[in-house]
């Protein structure tokens, strides 16, 4: 130990640790900072602790600074506007490398552009980061912060640290991750994920920084290291680029794990449902690509009676097969990382009531009594109210242009939430009954069907679509596959990825039932058919039911089980258009199927399982037939 201590404070050389007593770092954190001290070249180091005092140091200097705004009309919550070129995730500039390229991403069809994940060799990686990295935190300090996802401690929890210059970063992963000191003990000298993460800008700067947000939006890379369980990322300070803790290493890092070790991390919400009249409660996973509704529905407002709902997690799921062969869920994130535009009283209560205090808004509107303000709180403010949006620009409602940027985020404490389920933070987690997919389909697809087995709803998976939303860098709404709402996330090889799914139906595992949801059908004057949000509950109930085997409410059809006509509770609803809403055009399926096989064979040719082709085949051949 001596030795190394020695070998470390050399190499830290002249660079003053300016908080934190480097010393008694756990001796693999210590080389891991040395190293990237030396690369990077920062002014200081700062060893976080994770106390309040220590979130106020930091958000005093952002405020003088410029940076963050503090919102009077709430308690401890303030307003940040990012350069506008660093508003939302990069998957163009995401990579994992490994040795093996077919370690990262499956055989593509030749002349077809691989969408499932992109590869990039270790030499070509070495390049790319030689040429960001030496020297990219110069003039700024660098925060080392350890922190677990999952509950500290749990068996299902993993640690990682992560090295960042921006103090923007340091606030939002105290509020998304556990970040504390207990962490280095649970550590010891065991393995962690190292994470490291610059906005690459050193000083004296290059680049003109805009609305004191720096940031190198040209040289953006997002660099995944599966096999050392490293992630390096370059020049966004936005939330899905630079909150290492979340899409980073609890999907992409954490799915290669999983695999060797034979769960799932998964893009999904986990909510629990009590039927008040039996006291019967069932916990639900569901994936739906970002910008569809897991937020909103996790924490959802019942608007029929009787039901209870609970929060448990809002965007990652670790699922785990316990010695009984039941599905345990944990959510490894402490915070709600939420869309803003679209969430207000009506639709998301209990989110607007989680985010009221300690929380940060981003790229949001203010108005001028000092609150927040997107599109979707027209009803909830003064209609007078001059507003400032988050562009900086005067503003009131009803003139054009918008107050918040589409992707605009609030980034709140989990256990804020009215709502929140009293075992979020248990460390076995919670038991799992059924997985829901769904995307936003403007046509085709009904409002609810079952698959028929967990291989089919593997399959329903694989072909899951969505129109393009604001989270990341897509223009338009054009319809894109992102099966089980994992293509930005893919951390390995898709076609494995889906035989890992399937590998996982095996004794004495009793893998849940799986579901596939649409909110999102349109009318032909393009209204959306169904209500949504606290509605959404209705559907719920019928998932429930069949979740606990209520055989009479479901007829067969060729994509899988539908409700039975009249077997969702409408009460109260205005006109619903049953039919339409559960129309199975025979024309659109048809070319869905084909089109699905296409995209499965375009991305993951040979890799994709036997079992998926199979079950495309029968669907193909039910459609067709039915
Ligand atoms: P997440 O990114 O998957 O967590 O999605 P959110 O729950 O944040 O919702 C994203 C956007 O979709 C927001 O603007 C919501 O208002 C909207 N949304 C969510 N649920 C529904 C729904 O049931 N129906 C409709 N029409 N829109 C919804
Ligand atoms: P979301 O999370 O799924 O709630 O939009 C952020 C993201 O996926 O980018
Ligand atoms: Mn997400
Ligand atoms: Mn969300």
């Amino acid at each position: 130990f001596h030795e190394v201590h020695e070998i470390v404070v050399q190499k830290l050389g002249h660079i003053p640790i300016v908080k934190g007593d480097f010393a008694h770092l756990p001796n693999k954190v210590q080389r891991f900072v040395a190293a990237w001290v030396q690369e990077c070249r920062p002014r200081a180091v700062y060893i976080c602790d994770g106390s309040d005092e220590e979130a106020h140091e930091i958000i005093h200097k952002l405020e003088e600074r410029g940076l963050l705004h503090k919102l009077r009309k709430y308690e401890e919550c303030y307003i940040c506007r990012t350069d506008p070129a660093d508003v939302a995730r990069v998957e163009s500039k995401t990579f994992v490398t490994t040795e093996d390229k077919y370690d990262s991403v499956a055989h593509v069809r030749e002349g077809v552009q691989g969408i499932m994940g992109q590869w990039m060799s270790p030499e070509l990686m070495e390049v790319e980061m030689n040429n960001r990295f030496p020297g990219c935190m110069a003039g700024r300090c660098m925060y080392i912060i350890p922190f677990s996802m999952g509950p500290i401690g749990s068996p299902l929890s993993k640690i990682g640290v992560q090295l960042t210059d921006s103090n923007y970063v340091l606030l939002c992963m105290r509020i998304m991750t556990r970040v504390s000191p207990k962490v280095w003990e649970v550590l010891g000298d065991n393995e962690f994920v190292r994470c490291v993460h610059s906005m690459g800008c050193p000083r004296p700067v290059q680049r003109k920084v805009i609305n004191h947000w720096p940031c190198n939006p040209e040289k953006i890379l997002i660099a995944h290291f599966p096999e050392i369980r490293e992630i390096c990322s370059y020049g966004s300070g936005y939330g899905g680029n630079s909150l290492l803790g979340k899409k980073c290493f609890a999907l992409r890092i954490a799915m290669n794990i999983a695999r060797d070790e034979g769960w799932l991390a998964e893009h999904m919400l986990i909510m629990g449902i009590t039927e008040e009249k039996t006291g019967r409660e069932t916990f639900i996973a569901a994936a739906f690509p970002s910008a569809c509704g897991k937020t909103n529905l996790a924490m959802l407002n019942p608007t029929i009676p009787g039901f209870k709902v609970r929060v448990v997690g809002d965007d990652i799921a670790w699922m785990r097969f316990d010695e009984n062969g039941e599905l345990y869920g944990i959510n490894p994130e402490a915070g709600f990382f939420g869309v803003a535009p679209g969430t207000n009283m009506k639709t998301n209560p209990n989110a607007m009531l989680t985010c009221l205090k300690n929380s940060i808004f981003t790229n949001v509107g203010e108005t001028a009594d000092g609150g927040f303000y997107w599109e979707g709180l027209e009803d909830e403010v003064d209609k007078n109210i001059a507003i400032t949006t988050w562009l900086g620009e005067n503003w009131r409602i009803g003139q054009p242009g918008k107050a918040a940027h589409p992707n605009a985020r609030f980034t709140c404490p989990a256990g804020q939430c009215p709502i929140i389920h009293p075992k979020w933070e248990d460390p076995k987690g919670v038991p799992i009954s059924a997985i829901i997919f769904g995307g936003r389909r403007p046509v085709g697809v009904p409002l609810v069907y079952e698959a028929f087995s967990w291989e089919h709803g593997v399959t329903v998976g694989a072909c899951v679509k969505s129109e393009a939303t604001a989270a990341a860098e897509h223009v338009g709404k054009q319809i894109m596959h992102d099966p089980m709402a994992m293509r930005p996330f893919m951390g390995y090889n898709f076609g494995k990825y889906l035989g890992h799914w399937l590998s996982l139906n095996k004794a004495p595992h009793k893998v849940p039932k799986i579901f596939h949801v649409n909110w999102f059908r349109l009318n032909e004057k393009g209204q959306f058919l169904w209500p949504g949000f606290g509605d959404n509950i209705r559907v719920l109930d019928w998932v429930i039911r069949r979740v606990h085997e209520e055989e009479s409410i479901a007829v067969k059809s060729p994509i899988g089980w539908l409700p039975k006509k009249g077997s969702i509770n409408m009460d109260g609803l205005g006109p619903v258009d049953w039919n339409e809403l559960f129309s199975l055009p025979k024309h659109y399926w048809e070319d869905d199927i084909r089109e699905s096989r296409r995209f499965l064979e375009d991305q993951a040719n040979g890799d994709v399982p036997p079992a998926i082709w199979k079950e495309l085949d029968e669907l193909e051949k039910r459609v067709k037939e039915g």
